[in-house]
């Protein structure tokens, strides 16, 4: 028997057009996805700085932050990560039903997985923001040193180096975090949400 079944919906009387409507501003998840070191982490905890200043309404949903808590039983075999990415999915698109702005930024390597999370969400609100980085320029910074250990062989599967990493073939916004600024990749994500009409 399916763990589902037997399970029956219960509507709200408060739908997500009401608390959009409460916030005065649209809702939907920006999908960071990247190598570790690419400056997922940064990016987004700058994006969300200014969108706050904005009046903006968000949430931060981060890699290292969610396995601690809701995913500290994963590891980073191919079939956690899957589940990892499955899980906060589904956070995002609760956060999206909220109001919610949602940043996530995790590596989530396999484009089918990034996919899964897409189709889980309405048309337009999913925004993928490659940030892309070679993986010699995210080992030339190794701000936790974790590229160090991998060489060695202290950390086995480590993405980009024994274990994939996936680009998108069709992001919403590409960061080139090798030549832009962090200003300049903020500014990137903010003129998109203009552009398309997230933000007034
Ligand atoms: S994934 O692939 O999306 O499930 O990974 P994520 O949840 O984003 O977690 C990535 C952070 O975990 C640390 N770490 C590893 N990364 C990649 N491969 C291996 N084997 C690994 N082991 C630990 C690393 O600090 C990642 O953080 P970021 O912020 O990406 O550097």
């Amino acid at each position: 028997m399916a763990k589902s079944e037997n399970i029956v919906w219960h509507d709200s009387k408060v739908t997500k057009e009401n608390r959009r409507g409460l916030n005065k501003h649209k809702s939907a998840v920006i999908w960071f996805t990247g190598l570790s070191g690419s400056g997922k982490s940064t990016v987004s905890v700058e994006l969300e700085k200014e969108l706050y200043s904005h009046g903006v309404r968000t949430y931060r949903l981060d890699g290292d932050n969610v396995r601690h808590g809701l995913n500290k039983n994963l590891g980073f075999s191919p079939e956690d990560r899957k589940e990892n990415i499955r899980r906060i999915g589904e956070v995002s698109k609760l956060m999206v039903d909220a109001g919610l702005f949602t940043l996530s930024a995790f590596i989530s390597p396999y484009r089918e997985d990034r996919d899964e999370v897409r189709e889980l969400v309405e048309d337009g609100e999913f925004i993928e923001v490659f940030v892309d980085a070679s993986v010699e320029t995210c080992e030339s910074r190794d701000p936790k040193g974790l590229y160090k250990k991998a060489r060695a062989g202290e950390i086995k599967g480590f993405t980009g180096i024994d274990a994939p990493y996936e680009e998108p073939r069709n992001p919403e916004v590409t960061i080139d975090t090798d030549k832009l600024t962090l200003e300049e990749s903020v500014q990137k994500i903010v003129s998109y949400l203009k552009e398309k009409g997230y933000l007034e």
